[in-house]
C-alpha cells in the first residue's frame, strides 16, 4: 500500500480520486499547493500527485527525497513546473497524463475565438439589461480566414480539424514535421499571414516569451491571439503594448504568466494586487478564463484513470507507462 499526497486538491476532483481509489493506493487530499513552505506535509508519503501550479523545484524535490517520496505523478500534460534534472539525480520518478482529451482544450480555444469574434460575452450582459442595441457587437466570419497554430501536437491538430470545418485556411508551425489537413510553415510566415494565432507548444527554455515585441511587429494589424498552453509563452508586457497600439485586435487567454498567484481559487473578496493582470482584463477585447481548457467531464475521467493506473503500477513495483522522465 502506498501513501499519496494529492496537492492543489479541488472539490470537483474528489469524486474522481477517492481515498481508496485502488486497493494499493491510499490518497490524502491537501488543498494547499505544493511549495517549499508546504512540503512539510509530505512526511510519511511515498508519492505526491500534483497539478500545473505546484512547484517541483530543486528545494521541494530535495525535501521530498529526504522524507522518502519516490514518485511525482502529474495529473496534467505539461511538466514545465518540475526540475527534471534534479528529480533524475535524486532517483524520483516523474509521470504525467500525456493526453487526456486534446479535444477538450481545442474546443475551449474555439469557445474563446467565437466569443471574442462575435462578442457574445457582451451580448449576454446587454440582453439581461433589455439592451438589444447591436452597436459594438460587429463580428467577423471564420470562414475564409487564415488560422495559425503554433505547435501541431495533439491539441494543435485537434484544433486544426475544427477550424478546417469552419472553412479556415490552417497554417501550422512546429519544430517537428506534422501531418494533417493544414500547411506546415515557418513561424515568420505564420505570424505574417494569420488572422487568428493560437499557441499549442510546450513551455521550455526555447519557447519562453515566444511571442514578444518582435513577433507582434510581424503580425497583421488587428490579429486575434489565443493562448491556452502556458502563460509564459507570451511576454505579457509586450502584449499590453500591442493591445494599446491596436496591433492586437483580440486576446483570449486561458493561461497567464503569473497565474499561480491567482487561478483555481475564489479571490472575489480580495484586492487585486497584480497590476499587470488588472490592466489586461481592463481591455474590452480581452477575454480571460482561469485555466479551464482541460475542464470537461470526459477529460477529468481520463486524467483520473491514467493517474490511478500510474500510482497502482508504482505501488506494485511495475514500470510506469507515462514517464516524463
Ligand atoms: P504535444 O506534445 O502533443 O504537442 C506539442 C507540440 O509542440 C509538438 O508537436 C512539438 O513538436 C511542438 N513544439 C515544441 N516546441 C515548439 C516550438 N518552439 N515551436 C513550435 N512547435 C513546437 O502537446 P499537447 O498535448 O498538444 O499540449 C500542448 C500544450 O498545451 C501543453 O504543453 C500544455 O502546456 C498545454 N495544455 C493546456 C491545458 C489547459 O487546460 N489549458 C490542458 C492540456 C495541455
Amino acid at each position: 500500500m502506498i501513501k499519496v499526497g494529492f496537492f492543489s486538491s479541488q472539490k470537483y476532483e474528489r469524486a474522481f480520486f477517492p481515498q481508496q481509489a485502488r486497493a494499493d493506493v491510499n490518497i490524502t487530499h491537501f488543498e494547499q499547493t505544493l511549495t517549499p513552505r508546504t512540503v512539510t506535509l509530505c512526511q510519511g508519503l511515498d508519492a505526491v500527485c500534483v497539478f500545473v501550479n505546484d512547484e517541483l523545484n530543486r528545494t521541494v524535490l530535495e525535501r521530498l527525497a529526504v522524507v522518502g517520496v519516490r514518485l511525482v505523478a502529474l495529473r496534467c500534460a505539461g511538466f514545465n513546473n518540475v526540475d527534471l534534472e534534479t528529480a533524475r539525480r535524486l532517483g524520483i520518478q516523474v509521470c504525467r497524463v500525456p493526453a487526456y482529451s486534446p479535444e477538450a482544450v481545442a474546443e475551449h480555444c474555439v469557445a474563446l475565438i467565437l466569443t471574442l469574434s462575435r462578442r457574445t460575452h457582451k451580448a449576454y450582459n446587454r440582453v439581461r439589461e433589455d439592451n438589444f442595441d447591436l452597436n459594438g457587437l460587429l463580428g467577423f466570419n471564420l470562414y475564409g480566414k487564415t488560422a495559425g497554430i503554433i505547435g501541431g501536437g495533439q491539441i494543435g491538430r485537434a484544433l486544426a480539424k475544427i477550424l478546417v470545418g469552419f472553412g479556415c485556411r490552417v497554417l501550422v508551425s512546429d519544430t517537428q514535421p506534422q501531418q494533417g489537413d493544414f500547411e506546415q510553415v515557418e513561424l515568420a510566415q505564420l505570424l505574417a499571414e494569420s488572422d487568428i494565432i493560437s499557441l499549442h507548444c510546450p513551455l521550455n527554455d526555447a519557447t519562453f516569451h515566444l511571442i514578444g515585441e518582435a513577433q507582434f511587429a510581424q503580425m497583421k494589424d488587428g490579429v486575434m491571439l489565443i493562448n491556452t498552453s502556458r502563460g509564459a509563452l507570451i511576454d505579457t508586457h509586450a502584449c499590453i503594448e500591442a493591445l494599446k497600439s491596436r496591433k492586437l485586435g483580440y486576446l483570449g487567454l486561458d493561461v497567464y504568466e503569473q497565474e499561480s498567484e491567482l487561478f483555481f481559487r475564489d479571490l472575489s473578496d480580495s484586492i487585486q494586487l497584480d497590476d499587470v493582470f488588472a490592466r489586461l482584463i481592463s481591455f474590452p477585447n480581452v477575454l480571460v478564463t482561469g485555466h479551464q481548457g482541460f475542464f470537461t467531464r470526459e477529460a477529468l475521467q481520463e486524467i483520473a484513470n491514467t493517474t490511478l493506473d500510474s500510482l497502482e503500477a508504482f505501488a506494485e513495483g511495475r514500470p510506469l507507462d507515462n514517464k516524463a522522465l
